[in-house]
């Protein structure tokens, strides 16, 4: 994975990742930058999630929403790991990327992977790939710090472009990750580390948000009551909601809520962990048992998020009820009581738990509560596979729809 994410905070340990832990931290979890995403960074890209619906309901076609999915995130994690117009400025990037994230991935599951990358054209181009990925982040990151520069150094006449806080005193993107890993790491013009740093946020987020946005959207294409419910909610919503309303399971897209988590706990894009105990001590996990040094621990969320014996008799079913902040439960005894559903992170690891857990799971849950509210409000959608066959994952790190989600559209007649 080196060759590809470098120095990034994915595969690095030490004072290069807590650097970037920091800079993510600040970038990407206050509320004024939740904010920003909310408000700027996603209705600007709209049209990316919109158009490919859109050009199906005018050709009467059938598309594939996982690649809609992509193409929507990719634009969005583009600008916020760059700063950059993803869909006008990376043409140069999003091909090699692509080509050099699947040979990467391919690794883990080829042990002959070093023979095979020889003989196969794929894999012959992987070094040219990488270098085009690094040359193309690397001007990104320069220009954006040589702006960001001149900018500190009162050089630039700002008037007229976003400020940094704009009239409605929400901070715009304006190389916000950037600014925070120069402020944590130092070294504004180690170009390589801050491109690589730039790199791995996007990996991170891109196809993990995209995955779940799919599997989401599989799950009410399977359960069409679950669908019009979905719209019932979003259509009495208000039409301008705060950011936090996007997200509070107690807010108005309280059902909204309930189903992402339900398709997260069905569907975790990360389905399998493995980590390594790189320390000379040992680290206690959460129950007490004790990994020792050079010791490997391995979990699957996908499995635990079936498990009966957290989940209860019906785990295997989708019922995004379960997560509404009362539920139902039937004791041992057969009486009913009502109890607050508390699953803690250890529990439900979708997004890991502890030191190392996601740094963007507050904007990945906004990105899918946004993006499902803008296709169920103005679209209606019927699969064009028989919904009684469980659809497979992928081979990948993260876990697509084994062949995409293919859908035909149509408009709602109500809006
Ligand atoms: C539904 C979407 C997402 C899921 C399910 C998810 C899940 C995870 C998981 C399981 C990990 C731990 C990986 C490991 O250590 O093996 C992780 C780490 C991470 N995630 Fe996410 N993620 C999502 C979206 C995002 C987004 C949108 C971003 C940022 C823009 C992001 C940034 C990161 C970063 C930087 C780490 C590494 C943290 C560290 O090592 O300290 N993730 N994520």
């Amino acid at each position: 994975m080196n060759d590809l994410f470098g120095e990034g905070i994915i595969l690095v340990q030490g004072h290069k990742w807590k650097a970037q832990r920091l800079a993510g931290q600040h970038a990407f979890s206050s509320n004024a930058n939740l904010q920003s995403f909310g408000k700027r960074i996603l209705p600007r890209h709209l049209n990316t999630l919109l158009a490919p619906f859109e050009k199906a309901i005018a050709r009467d076609e059938e598309l594939d929403v996982q690649e809609v999915a992509y193409d929507y995130a990719m634009v969005v994690f583009g600008e916020l790991a760059y700063d950059s117009d993803f869909a006008r400025t990376s043409a140069g990037f999003t091909a090699p990327f692509e080509r050099a994230s699947t040979v990467t991935q391919d690794r883990f599951t080829n042990p002959l992977y070093r023979l095979t990358e020889r003989l196969l054209p794929s894999g012959r181009r992987f070094q040219r790939d990488v270098a085009d990925v690094k040359a193309f982040g690397e001007h990104l990151v320069k220009s954006m710090s040589e702006r960001i520069k001149a900018e500190e150094e009162g050089k630039v006449d700002v008037r007229g472009v976003e400020s940094l806080n704009d009239a409605e005193g929400i901070t715009t993107s304006q190389g916000l990750l950037l600014r925070e890993l120069v402020k944590e790491h130092g070294h504004g013009d180690d170009y390589r580390f801050l491109a690589d740093a730039c790199l791995n946020f996007l990996t991170a987020g891109k196809d993990t948000t995209a995955q779940a946005l799919a599997w989401t959207l599989y799950e009410i294409l399977r359960n069409p009551a679950i669908y019009a419910e979905l719209q019932t909610e979003i259509d009495k919503a208000p039409t301008e909601m705060q950011v936090s309303d996007l997200t509070a399971v107690e807010g108005p897209l309280q059902y909204t809520n309930a189903v992402i988590s339900e398709a997260l706990r069905l569907h975790p894009p990360v389905p399998l962990e493995i980590h390594e105990n790189t320390t000379s001590a040992p680290i206690a996990l959460a129950d007490g048992s004790l990994v020792g040094p050079a010791e490997i621990v391995l979990w699957s969320p996908w499995a635990m998020g079936r498990s009966t014996r957290i989940w209860g008799e019906d785990a295997a079913d989708f019922k995004p009820s379960r997560w509404f902040p009362e539920v139902q439960l039937r004791t041992a005894d057969g009486t009913n009581i009502t109890h607050p559903l508390k699953k803690s992170a250890f529990e439900f690891p979708v997004f890991h738990a502890g030191p190392r857990s996601c740094l963007g799971k507050n904007l990945a849950r906004i990105e899918l509560a946004y993006a499902l509210v803008q296709l169920v409000k103005r679209y209606d959608m019927v699969p064009t596979w028989p919904i009684n066959q469980d659809k497979s994952v992928g081979t990948a790190l993260t876990a697509p729809i084994l062949g995409g989600l293919w859908v035909r559209a149509r408009h709602r007649r109500k809006m």
